[in-house]
């Protein structure tokens, strides 16, 4: 949960370096650092723990003044934070380097170059890389080809930027795993982990893709692929400012924020895959070792990070055969709970500031847990800053009450969760993992596709526009996707909603079932497929209109009482977070047509930090 940001100018960078970490500062951060190449001709760098602001403050009496830099927000992976473990990282007085991502071979890496004679200042993964350009160098006609051979043998996931005392005319930077964009100026260029963090400065980046290497001076850019075939990459115009919190050309920020599904998805994914599997310091420095001893989990959470919880059970009960049990917070703070050896206590929170999720983690019987882990969207919320490990969501500022890309990104942090903790338990299938997370990298381009037929929706919205009740139906991991999607409907249009496990029906609420009940279904063609369709008879038998969301594999047909929604396919295990999509989008044109506040319902609010 890192930031970069580099500058090279005829102006002073310092300002730009340290407006930039500014910028990147919502993401999280424990510590933050500059490195310029000053006007003495030498590197220099200020570091500090805490905020930007303790780091600009710092810079007043220390003033670093210099036509190149790179700066870094960081957030702790490997070794605590602290001065000594902020970026950037120097290798002598001449090479520093900033980095995002985690270097998974850095112990052995560490170890050789230690052999050779290197004296490391912390315990970061980063400072790895730093010698190694050095020792690389020594042996190599320059930085550059010293960069080359150096990602051949870094392992992981990385972005990262360097600057050198002997060449203080460029910015290398390189990019597997952790997205990195230049920012283009008018004989100045920049180097960023996000446009955000350069929008003061330009409004021209270039994105550099997987495996590609660049060089950055004043007036000169040069791209080099993973196959160190020179290329010319295109500039793109920054449009609109996705993560400000001003509504754009959206009528809602809800609508916004549903829209935004697809980035923040791939943000939650960014520097966390290696190729075939998670990297578990994801979740912190120690997360492996820990994970491996993980028996059992107990997940806590409120509302929507509930039902993302609920979701969670199937996956890792499912596929990695780890025990887990859900509850709510205001239940589980208040009751004796009988917990198992060895268990994992995880919350979910979008703010982190829930009351009853913080009170569960702070009153939970201390010594009886494993250790406390967060899933969380707020870098600095005491969720976080009290959990043992943390895994941020990067869904960005949510603004609508109603939860949407928080409930999407929490979904695929759990699921990375599930994997990882496969991986250290060994129980589950390293082709099944793979399987997954080759799906993973689709996943975004799914949520465009699902996003693409919002108008097939919005004109659906007309069953519920006079409707007081609508029931939810789903199966399996789908059964917490119905509940989310009843939660939603509730939420801003007011309308009575319910959700049962379809197999639940002929226990009851098919007595309420009649031409004004619509019933909704999300039916992926899954296991569950063949029993959802004898449950949804039981509807149609009774007068019930149907509204079902459905790939065509599953082979459902429209009749008078039944009207299906053609949804992209989608690998199964991949299929909850999709099919949340349909139910954000019909909720909100409800509530659009039904004139409801959509981003402030009534007697409801966004983080609940009282009981
Ligand atoms: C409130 C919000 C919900 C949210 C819940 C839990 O009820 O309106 O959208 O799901 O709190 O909040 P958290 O920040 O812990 O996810």
């Amino acid at each position: 949960m890192c930031g970069i940001v580099g500058a090279i100018a005829e102006r002073n960078v310092s300002a730009i370096l340290l407006e930039g970490l500014k910028r990147l500062e919502y993401r999280g951060y424990d510590s933050a650092g500059i490195a310029v190449y000053t006007q003495q001709q030498q590197l220099q760098r200020v570091r500090r723990t805490g905020k930007v602001a303790e780091l600009a403050q710092a810079l007043q009496t220390e003033p670093l003044n210099g036509q190149i830099g790179i700066a870094h927000t960081r957030w702790a992976t490997h070794g605590v934070p602290s001065e000594a473990n902020a970026h950037p990282h120097f290798s002598s007085t001449e090479l520093a380097v900033v980095h995002n991502g985690i270097i998974e071979n850095y112990q052995e890496l560490r170890s050789e170059l230690q052999a050779q004679g290197y004296v490391f200042t912390s315990q970061t993964d980063t400072e790895t890389i730093v010698h190694l350009l050095h020792h690389l160098q020594k042996t190599q006609h320059d930085l550059l080809d010293a960069l080359r051979i150096a990602v051949t043998q870094l392992h992981g996931a990385y972005g990262l930027a360097l600057i050198s005392a002997k060449q203080p005319d460029r910015i290398f930077a390189a990019r597997s795993g952790s997205p990195l964009v230049i920012g283009l100026g008018i004989g100045e260029n920049f180097l960023a982990s996000d446009p955000l963090a350069l929008r003061q400065v330009t409004d021209r980046f270039i994105y550099l893709e997987e495996g590609d290497i660049a060089v950055i001076e004043r007036d000169k850019l040069q791209i080099w692929d993973e196959q160190n075939k020179p290329v010319q990459r295109d500039a793109v115009q920054y449009l609109d400012q996705a993560e400000s919190a001003e509504k754009g050309s959206y009528r809602h920020f809800m609508l916004k924020e549903i829209y935004e599904q697809p980035q923040a998805v791939q943000r939650t994914l960014e520097d966390r895959l290696a190729a075939d599997h998670v990297l578990p310091a994801a979740f912190g420095p120690d997360a492996s070792t820990l994970f491996a001893k993980v028996k059992k989990i107990q997940i806590v959470a409120c509302g929507t990070s509930y039902h993302a919880g609920m979701v969670a059970r199937y996956w890792l009960e499912g596929l990695t055969n780890t025990p887990c049990q859900v509850e709510v917070a205001s239940e589980f703070r208040y009751r004796h709970v009988a917990v198992q050896p060895d268990t994992l206590f995880v919350t979910i929170s979008q703010s982190g500031e829930t009351a009853d999720t913080l009170a569960a983690l702070r009153h939970r019987q201390d010594n009886a847990y494993l250790a406390s882990l967060t899933i969380c969207n707020v870098g600095t919320s005491s969720l976080v800053r009290e959990s043992d490990l943390a895994l941020l969501t990067r869904a960005g500022p949510e603004i609508g009450v109603a939860s949407t890309k928080a409930f999407s990104t929490q979904l695929v942090g759990l699921l990375l969760l599930t994997l990882a903790i496969g991986r250290a338990r060994h129980t589950l299938a390293p082709a099944q993992e793979r399987e997954i997370v080759d799906a993973l990298r689709t996943l975004s381009a799914k949520l465009n596709d699902a996003l693409a037929i919002s108008a097939t929706i919005e004109a659906k919205a007309q069953l519920f526009a006079e409707k007081n009740h609508a029931l939810f139906l789903g199966r399996g991991e789908q059964f917490p996707v119905a509940l989310e999607g009843a939660l939603k409907l509730k939420e801003i249009s007011y309308i009575h909603a319910e959700a049962y496990p379809a197999g639940e029906l002929k226990h009851g609420p098919l007595a309420l079932v009649d031409s004004d009940m619509p019933v909704v279904t999300v039916a992926p063609n899954n296991a569950l497929l063949e029993k959802l369709k004898s449950n949804l008879q039981e509807v149609s038998a009774r007068g019930g209109q149907l509204l079902v969301f459905a790939d065509r594999e599953a082979h459902l047909s429209e009749d008078e009482q039944t009207q299906v929604v053609n949804m992209p396919s989608i690998h199964p295990v991949l299929a909850p977070i999709l099919y949340t999509i349909p139910l954000q989008l019909l909720s909100y044109y409800v509530a659009v047509l039904k004139g409801t506040d959509v981003d402030q319902p009534r007697n409801l609010a966004k983080s609940v930090t009282v009981e």
